[in-house]
């Protein structure tokens, strides 16, 4: 009996979740994913997230536990520190959030009260539910003000920002979203948050790895904090990251992350992030990061083409934010069409769009999956063909529907096959 605990793995002793992710790598292994949250990560990832050190309880910082036998956490811990600091270049880095959410919620734990003023990146304007939205614990506790984005250019309308900034003093101004595709002008967000005194963070969940290769702009000299999450653009294992270069800051924020917004460490998760942000300080990676942005604006181009509108234009990250009602579309619609084909993405609210999910014109694209399995240019052009034959043919006859669906499954199969995942 203690025997088969310590040695059967997973197929013999649990079956039934041993084939659910089995058929989960299966479902990786064979589609084309443009969820532009997910990646995927490394095999030395996965073993490090799998790793024994699941088991080891410790609360606290390194050499500052609450609890014995800490020495190895202490290293693992301390790698992903180290690592997180060299990679974004800030001197201060707290690698325990559970996740993005708990990064963020960390933050307003060290800085505000109940019923405090925050201004954030409106939900359909590409924000993110952590900054704000009615739903959320930061959307009950806190006032929520809104920016948006300008109608005609799909930008942030850094003058409302500003208006809404003067006439509400917020004590805390948040930049950073889930489908904002631009660059964001960080020294004009500073300039507006210290002429009302507020503290200004930057979430950059998605776009971190954009930051990480070099490719995209560091926000760090600006922000007061930086929260991202180790998933998405940077690869890595599912959770947070907390970077400052302001040592009063960080001494609000070590405790606000445990004991005030978390318990013990999650220490496999903590070896993974270690994993990808030593991954991250490769050549190798700034080469990724370069191809996600080119890919990204390829897609975009392509679907263009296409007759396809692209909110704001195009992208200066890994997401395209597709308004499909350019085609007759729902979101919905659009992304059921897609998953005929083993092609994975998501509706999403476009700016000013409606707010029933249902009625979203919205589809967001990312080229991050695609381009870790090695897609190139070559791939993204066919990637964006095929999309696009598929919102052709939505309203076409079945005979001819299911000509071009088959035709581009087979397209689809051929590339996986072409660049194998977990092989
Ligand atoms: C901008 C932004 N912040 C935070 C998060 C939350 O991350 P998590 O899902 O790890 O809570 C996300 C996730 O999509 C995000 O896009």
């Amino acid at each position: 009996m203690t025997k088969a605990y310590f040695n059967d793995h997973l197929e013999k002793r649990d079956p039934l979740i041993f084939n659910a992710l089995e058929g989960e790598k299966k479902r990786q292994q064979g589609q084309i994913e443009l969820i532009a949250s997910e990646n995927s990560v490394s095999l030395a990832s996965l073993d490090a997230i799998g790793s024994v050190i699941t088991n080891k309880t410790v609360e606290g910082y390194p050499g500052k536990r609450f609890h014995g036998g800490a020495d190895f956490a202490d290293i693992v811990e301390q790698a992903a520190i180290d690592r997180a600091k060299e990679l974004f270049g800030c001197e201060f880095a707290n690698v325990q959030p559970h996740s993005g959410t708990q990064a963020n919620q960390a933050v307003f734990f060290s800085l505000l009260q109940p019923g405090d003023v925050v201004l954030s990146l409106d939900l359909a304007a590409g924000g993110h539910l952590s900054h704000g939205a009615k739903p959320n614990q930061s959307g009950r506790w806190f006032t929520i003000v809104s920016y948006g984005v300008d109608r005609e250019t799909g930008r942030i309308d850094y003058d409302n920002v500003e208006t809404l900034a003067q006439e509400h003093k917020p004590k805390l101004i948040i930049s950073g979203g889930s489908s904002y595709p631009r660059e964001i002008d960080f020294a004009r967000m500073r300039k507006i948050a210290d002429a009302v005194g507020a503290t200004y963070l930057v979430d950059m969940a998605h776009f971190a790895g954009l930051v990480a290769a070099g490719v995209h702009p560091t926000p760090l000299p600006h922000a007061d904090i930086v929260t991202c999450t180790t998933t998405k653009t940077l690869r890595g294992a599912r959770g947070g990251l907390i970077l400052t270069n302001r040592e009063d800051l960080f001494k609000k924020l070590q405790p606000a992350v445990f004991p005030g917004v978390q318990g013990s460490a999650h220490l496999a998760t903590i070896a993974g992030k270690a994993v990808c942000l030593g991954e991250a300080l490769t050549d190798e990676f700034k080469v990724y990061g370069a191809n996600v942005k080119a890919n990204a604006q390829l897609l975009a181009q392509v679907l263009q083409k296409r007759g396809v509108r692209i909110v704001s234009g195009g992208t200066d990250t890994h997401v395209v934010l597709v308004d499909v009602s350019s085609k007759g579309l729902t979101g919905q619609q659009a992304q059921d069409a897609l998953s005929t084909i083993n092609v994975t993405s998501n509706k999403n609210p476009i700016p000013f769009d409606s707010p029933k999910p249902s009625e979203w014109k919205g589809l967001r694209l990312g080229s991050s999956a695609g381009t870790t399995r090695g897609f190139g240019a070559a791939e993204f052009d066919v990637i964006g063909n095929l999309i696009a034959d598929i919102f052709d043919v939505q309203n076409a006859g079945e005979a001819t529907r299911t000509r071009v669906i088959d035709r581009c499954k087979a397209v689809v199969a051929d590339l996986c096959a072409k660049f194998p995942i977990y092989a």
